[in-house]
């Protein structure tokens, strides 16, 4: 007796009608991600990870790139500015890190026993640390002076306390710096 029941071919209307509206919404959510990565990648020089490089956490402090005397800034045989670092809990490996001014400085990090991540003061230097993997970014500094570093990845009850510093110094001045096979820092001596 029910006259309230829609016949079969309302509630079809019903159905279509409810998962157009959904996929409009839907469609404007992607959308809106989409845009927020173009914004990101174009205006912030974003640099989403397009590579894997593992190490193996276990030997990494014994031998291959990211032994001690190893770590900090390298001029290169090739004249590339590298500079190698190691997260761990709660510090960075070094303390300081140099680099020169308007200079493509190339990243490679790693961590030893948590998940880590940095980002060097208000620059597009972001990156998470995993233990077992590289991380490596190349980007160029255009202020001099210092920069903080913070780990920026929960990674225990110190992660507060977690933190580096870098110092940009102008590009003549750090060359005039560098030795070749020499690794740089700030760290005081
Ligand atoms: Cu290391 Cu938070």
């Amino acid at each position: 007796m029910s006259t309230a029941t829609p016949s079969s071919h309302e509630s079809e209307a019903i159905a279509v009608a409810a998962e157009r509206r959904w996929s409009f919404v839907v469609a404007a959510i992607i959308a809106v991600l989409v845009l927020v990565m173009i914004v990101t990648g174009l205006h912030w020089s974003s640099m989403p990870p397009s590579r894997v490089e593992t190490v193996d956490v276990k030997t990494l402090h014994l031998r291959g790139e990211f032994v001690e005397r190893n770590l900090g800034t390298a001029v290169e045989a090739d004249n590339r500015v590298v500079v190698r670092l190691v997260a761990q809990q709660y510090s960075f490996e070094p303390q300081c890190i140099v680099v020169p001014a308007d200079t493509p400085v190339t990243f490679r990090a790693t961590a030893t026993d948590a998940i880590h991540g940095f980002i060097i003061g208000r620059t597009n230097a972001n990156t998470m640390v995993v233990p077992g993997f590289v991380a490596t970014f190349t980007t160029s500094f255009h202020r001099t002076g210092e920069q903080l570093m913070p780990c920026h990845e929960y990674c225990g009850t110190g992660h507060e306390a977690m933190w580096a510093r870098v110092q940009v110094l102008p590009r003549d001045e750090f060359m005039a710096k560098a030795r070749p096979g020499e690794r740089l820092s700030c760290v005081a001596r």
